[in-house]
């Protein structure tokens, strides 16, 4: 069984990562409307990814025989000033979400629950990635913010953010991974 402090935060987190998804998801919606096709395929790929990492968790907690209730959420930020402000929000939303996968490896550690501590290896591993990979699109569109087509024109040339296809070692997702 999972330590109860760890289950409770790890449903937490949950929301947490739903709400991650519907903030992409708005944040690809509002670079689709200004027709900057690539960074909205980056953000709709991102925002499926976080629905993974959700659902990733939900899968943990019916394996482990305890419940996993779906949390509501609020809602995502959809208005933006410029190109740069959805990857600023972005970068900012991966910090919080780093911060937040470590107390809860420490909190299964300080409880003693190393299968709970081992399951949440996968994600400290995978919040380096993304942290780096949004620090990078920062970049990438801060240097083109006068003209949001170069950055399109970097995504596609660099095949930036493509991904690196089926990671073995994650972690089951409920329902499967789409
Ligand atoms: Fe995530
Ligand atoms: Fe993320």
């Amino acid at each position: 069984m999972p330590a109860p402090s760890f289950v409770e935060r790890l449903n937490e987190q949950i929301g947490h990562e739903f709400a991650a998804s519907q903030q992409y998801l708005a944040i690809a919606t509002y670079y689709d409307d200004d027709t900057l096709p690539r960074l909205a395929t980056f953000f709709y790929a991102q925002a499926l990814e976080e629905r993974n990492h959700a659902l990733m968790m939900v899968q943990y907690l019916l394996d482990a025989g305890v419940p996993a209730p779906v949390p509501g959420i609020e809602a995502p930020r959809n208005d933006f000033g410029d190109v740069v402000a959805p990857v600023v929000l972005a970068l900012e939303q991966e910090r919080r979400v780093t911060d937040q996968i470590n107390a809860l490896a420490a909190i299964a550690r300080q409880e003693g629950d190393y299968t709970s501590e081992q399951f949440m290896q996968w994600f400290i591993k995978e919040q380096v990635e993304e942290v780096a990979t949004m620090n990078d699109l920062l970049r990438i569109v801060e240097r083109s913010s006068d003209n949001p087509l170069l950055a399109e024109e970097y995504i596609a040339r660099e095949g930036f953010g493509a991904g690196e296809g089926a990671d073995p070692t994650a972690p089951p997702v409920a329902g499967g991974a789409l």
